[in-house]
C-alpha cells in the first residue's frame, strides 16, 4: 500500500508517497527547507504543506531528529529545544512518528544492504548530527542515540557529522580519520557483524570509505537519502 513518509532534518524536511512493499517513492518528492527557528508550529506547518502537496488523505509517517517515545518527543540537539514533552503524534493529526535514523535503518533493514542480515547491525547516520539505528536480528533497539557518545570529551556529532566537516571546512581524508575514530569507538563496545552509513554522505562515499579501515564490514545506505522517508511509511502502515 501506499503510505506519505515525511523526514525532518536540521535542515530541509522532505515527504513522498512510498509504495511500502516495494520499498521506492511513487511520485517526485518534495523538499522544503526546515522554518527557522525548528519550532514545533512552524514545523508542523510545512509538514502539512507537505501532506497538502500531494492531496494526501491516507496515512502519514514522520521521522524528528530526536528520541521520540510513543510519539512524545523526548530530545531536541539539533532542533528548537521547545520539542521536547511534545506530543508529536498528536501535532502532526495522528501520524506515526519516529527518531530519523531508527527510520532510516528500519528501511534499509527491509530495502536495502541490511536485508537477511543477522546479528547485530548497526546504521549510522552521518548529516546535521550523527544518528544511530541498532538492530539485533533485524530487530530495531530504538532511540539508541549513539552519536552523543564522547570523543575526546566532546560530543561525538560534534566532531564527526557532515556539518562538522563542513564547519571546519575539513578535506574528505581529515574527516575520515574522525570518523575512523567514532566508528573504532563504536565497534569496540558493539561488535557488530555489520556497519551502515547513512545520511546525505552516503551518496558521497567513495570520497572517504576509502579511508576506512575496520575489522567489521562498512558499507554505504543502499536507499540514501530516501531512507528516512521509505523508512516513516514503513512506520505508519496501519
Ligand atoms: C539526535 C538524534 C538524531 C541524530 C540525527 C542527534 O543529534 O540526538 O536523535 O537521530 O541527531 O539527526
Amino acid at each position: 500500500m501506499n503510505v506519505l513518509g515525511i523526514d525532518i532534518g536540521g535542515s530541509g524536511i522532505k515527504g513522498a508517497p512510498v509504495d511500502t512493499e516495494a520499498g521506492r517513492l511513487v511520485e517526485e518528492r518534495l523538499r522544503v527547507p526546515t522554518p527557522q527557528p525548528s519550532a514545533p508550529g512552524e514545523v508542523a506547518g510545512a509538514v502539512a504543506d507537505i501532506v497538502k502537496h500531494f492531496d494526501w488523505t491516507g496515512p502519514v509517517g514522520v521521522t524528528f531528529p530526536g528520541v521520540v517515545v510513543d510519539g512524545v518527543v523526548r530530545s531536541a540537539a539539533n532542533v528548537d529545544r521547545s520539542w521536547i514533552g511534545v506530543d508529536a503524534a498528536a501535532l502532526f493529526g495522528g501520524a506515526s512518528v519516529l527518531n530519523d535514523a531508527d527510520a532510516a535503518g528500519v528501511a534499509e533493514m527491509r530495502f536495502g544492504c541490511g536485508r537477511e542480515q543477522r546479528g547485530t547491525v548497526l546504521m549510522l547516520t552521518f548529516g546535521t548530527g550523527i544518528g544511530s539505528a541498532l538492530f539485533i536480528d533485524g530487530r530495531l533497539v530504538p532511540n539508541t542515540e549513539l552519536g552523543h557518545l564522547q570523543l575526546h570529551g566532546k560530543d561525538a556529532e560534534h566532531r564527526a557529522s557532515a556539518r562538522a566537516r563542513e564547519e571546519h571546512e575539513l578535506s574528505w581524508e581529515t574527516w575520515a580519520e574522525r570518523v575512523q575514530e567514532y566508528l573504532e569507538h563504536v565497534e569496540m563496545l558493539f561488535s557488530p557483524a555489520l556497519i551502515v552509513i547513512g545520511g546525505g554522505v552516503s551518496k558521497k562515499a567513495a570520497k572517504f570509505l576509502p579511508h576506512i579501515t575496520l575489522s567489521t564490514p562498512v558499507e554505504p545506505a543502499m536507499l540514501q537519502n530516501e531512507a528516512g522517508i521509505i523508512g516513516a511509511a514503513l512506520a505508519a502502515r496501519p
